[in-house]
């Protein structure tokens, strides 16, 4: 078969495949798919062989960057010699060597690790923990979650729920009961073009103190927020609201629990990003990053009464009925542990602090182009919002992404708002090469 015919072919069976693609306009990207086949470092490369920069660590996940070797060695050594074990009353060394180096890294206080395979599963296996921990306190009562619109909490129920993006939400019913939100804090009228926190906003957590007294407080087992919510379009908190939001919570003795899906791992400068901002949460989710995206795992962290409110029992009973097939898999151990040794040996996890300078002058300096209303920045994470076409909004950020992609650069977009967020290993000429591409792109846009 000849190359046309190849392509013509590989082209058909996409078109007609029956892979029901995950947040995907399916048939538009059928008809014209766009496809990586390899990745190394901070690139992908297509089918044809394109290099394309990885704007975004694939989906905020890569941050140690693609096919590191030490990671693909040892996953291909445990694959060989292990390729899986029970989880439940079974263990394997590695699981509990991770959850130690985690808890080593994770802030003061926090010292305990529960393992799941996604963000999704961590949010919800969190917001479990939340409301088992209140009942084995005698606080039962407790049983309402409080999330933030804009919110993105991952795709299952509890995180649906709390969840605050409406077209994420609004075609599944009633999801959780029980759940309300707080105002989000985007305002671009007081605070566009912020570099790092915005200076604007920390009273909106006084909405954490309305909601308290809307439902009275000992309704509430915790309240679940992104430290920065990236998914939404990377809304940066403004200057002592993660403080405000701690304060009532102790105040009213409702759990606080940080998503820290994408902040953990580097991202902000700091192994967590409850670190960054000094703020400490009960309760950290995270996944992606943990291995780098090379196998699929999440985990909740804990602080060390909260797993000790569930010791309290007999010695022979589960002290907690949840968990996954797949928690603590041995691929994603090996990963993860190799993960930690790459962004350790590597100085990853503090390296975004070094470069945030940089990058910031780099994102700002596009506020010349057309269309743009606002970019912010926090560690190695930027936003771009652009003007909505009038009647068509959110064209113009599908159409940088496409653009980008053309010209060489994966961008993620969320309606009009352009996300960065390149791997930790990102050098000052390849942030150059990325911004570079990514002004073309705008300034090339109708
Ligand atoms: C803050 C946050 N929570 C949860 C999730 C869901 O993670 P996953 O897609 O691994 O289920 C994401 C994914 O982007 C996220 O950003």
């Amino acid at each position: 078969m000849n190359e046309r015919a190849r392509s013509e072919a590989v082209a058909h069976s996409i078109e007609n495949s029956a892979f029901f693609m995950p947040f995907s306009t399916n048939r538009q990207f059928k008809k014209a798919p766009r496809m990586f086949a390899r990745a190394e470092g901070i690139h992908y490369y297509t089918p044809e062989g394109r290099q394309v920069i990885d704007g975004t660590s694939g989906l905020w996940c890569v941050n140690a960057g693609h096919c590191r070797p030490k990671i693909v060695a040892a996953v291909q050594k445990q694959v060989a010699t292990m390729d899986f074990s029970p989880p439940f009353q079974m263990g394997h060394p590695a699981a509990f060597e991770f959850a130690d180096r985690i808890a080593k890294l994770a802030p003061k206080g926090i010292s305990r690790v529960f393992f799941t395979n996604s963000g999704s599963e961590s949010v919800d296996t969190a917001l479990k923990f939340a409301l088992a921990y209140h009942r084995m306190r005698g606080e039962g009562h407790r049983m309402r979650l409080i999330g933030r619109e804009r919110g993105y909490h991952g795709v299952n129920f509890g995180g649906t729920a709390v969840g605050g993006i409406v077209g994420n939400r609004k075609i599944f019913g009633a999801l959780v009961t029980g759940v309300d939100h707080m105002r989000h804090t985007h305002d671009l009228a007081k605070n566009a073009f912020s570099r790092g926190q915005p200076k604007h906003g920390a009273e909106l957590a006084d909405d954490l103190e309305r909601l308290c007294q809307l439902h009275d407080p000992s309704t509430i087992a915790a309240v679940i927020v992104e430290p920065v919510a990236c998914s939404t379009g990377v809304l940066v908190p403004p200057v002592g609201y993660l403080e405000r939001l701690r304060e009532i919570c102790d105040k009213h003795g409702i759990l606080l629990i940080f998503d820290e899906v994408i902040t953990a791992w580097g991202r902000l400068g700091k192994p967590f990003g409850s670190q960054f901002f000094g703020v400490t949460p009960d309760l950290i989710t995270t996944a992606k990053g943990i291995t780098n995206a090379t196998v699929p795992m999440g985990a909740v962290l804990m602080k060390e009464e909260i797993y000790q409110a569930f010791m309290g029992g007999p010695e022979g009973a589960i002290e907690m009925p949840h968990g996954y097939t797949y928690s603590a898999h041995p691929l994603a151990c090996a990963a993860g542990l190799a993960t930690l040794d790459v962004y350790q040996e590597e100085g990853l996890l503090t390296r975004a602090g070094e470069l945030a300078g940089y990058w910031e002058e780099q994102a700002h300096a596009l506020k010349d182009l057309p269309n743009v209303i606002d970019i912010r920045n926090i560690g190695l994470v930027a936003a771009v919002e652009l003007a909505p076409r009038l009647g068509a909004p959110g064209t113009r950020g599908f159409d940088a992404h496409l653009k980008a992609f053309e010209q060489g650069a994966y961008i993620r977009y969320t309606g009009d708002i352009i996300a960065l967020a390149p791997p930790l290993i990102i050098q000052k000429a390849e942030i150059d090469q990325l911004f570079a591409i990514v002004r073309e792109v705008l300034g090339s846009l109708a």
